[in-house]
């Protein structure tokens, strides 16, 4: 039954360093994802928000526990298996864009591509740039793009291979509201058209009201949790967009404006609620600090 879930944590912890400087970054995670479900996680900074998306993204080894992406096992596997997984099934954003500054935007986008010895597609590229509203930028080089377009280059990269599981790290957070509201659209819209699973970090409880639940990290640990009322759970409601009488044509590629029309943008109150539960979580015990 494990191939039910998108994602599997059980008693994930991470240590990093030994003896009486050892940072225990994450003190025991157990998670599961629906396929298709949209998660953010949110805690204090230093609480582990990271760790455990490298970990759960196959991008760093947990030091106990194991991790399941799609019901296979990526614990214990080879590192060229792993990285063949992760190449065309896994998406990630990271929170320093990690964009290779001699490509152009467009050979960074497609970069996943090549690396998973495919030949880049071209259109697809051209698709998601035009999705984060970069189509003209193709030919430039990060260096000559702004913050928030870089980390536009860096979801355009995530996407461009129809990964089955996005992670993304604070993808909003260098982002003006009008930009961010476009990112957030587009992860939603990976999920509700095309069935990805999304996990993502956010400092932001508005963009964190995007998602169907949110989890809370302190100290290494998931203390808590809310969920958006009405949210399944597991994102596709074809449904309900169809009860809209949408253009079915304009909703491919998770356009914006299908997304918009089809009311998955968060309401205040919910991204109020969050606000709240997270001013009441505990700042993260000294120790867990020393290694700062
Ligand atoms: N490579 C590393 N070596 C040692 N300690 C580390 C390393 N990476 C992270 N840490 C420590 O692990 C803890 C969790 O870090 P992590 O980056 O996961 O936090 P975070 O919740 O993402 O914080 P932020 O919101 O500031 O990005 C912190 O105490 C951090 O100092
Ligand atoms: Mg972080």
């Amino acid at each position: 039954m494990s191939g039910d879930w998108a994602v599997e944590l059980h008693g994930i912890r991470k240590r990093y360093g030994r003896g009486r400087t050892a940072v225990h970054a994450l003190r025991g995670v157990d998670l599961t994802l629906r396929h298709g479900s949209y998660t953010a996680v949110m805690g204090p900074s230093g609480s582990g928000k990271s760790t455990f998306l490298q970990c759960a993204a196959g991008l760093d080894r947990p030091t106990a526990g194991t991790v399941r992406l799609g019901g296979t096992e990526i614990t214990g596997m080879k590192e060229n298996k792993l990285t063949a997984l992760r190449r065309t099934r896994i998406g990630f954003v990271f929170q320093a864009f990690n964009l290779l500054p001699s490509l152009t935007v467009e050979q960074n986008v497609v970069l996943p591509m090549r690396l998973a010895g495919h030949r880049p597609d071209r259109r697809r590229a051209a698709e998601v740039l035009h999705q984060v509203g970069l189509a003209d930028k193709a030919r430039r080089r990060p260096g000559q793009l702004s913050g928030g377009q870089q980390q536009r280059v860096a979801i355009a990269r995530a996407l461009v291979t129809r990964p089955d599981v996005v992670f993304a790290d604070e993808p909003t957070g260098a982002l003006d509201t009008t930009t961010a509201t476009e990112i957030l659209t587009l992860l939603r819209g990976a999920v509700d058209t095309h069935g990805a699973t999304v996990v993502m970090v956010t400092h932001d409880p508005a963009a964190a009201a995007w998602a169907d639940r949110v989890l809370f990290l302190s100290d290494g640990e998931i203390v808590d949790h809310l969920d958006r009322e009405g949210a399944a759970g597991h994102g596709l409601d074809r449904d309900r967009a169809a009860g809209h009488g949408l253009d079915r044509d304009r909703s491919a590629g998770h356009g914006l404006d299908r997304e918009a029309a089809a009311g998955h943008g968060p309401d205040r109150a919910h991204a109020d609620r969050i606000a709240a539960r997270m001013t009441s979580l505990a700042a993260p015990r000294a120790h867990t600090k020393a290694a700062a």
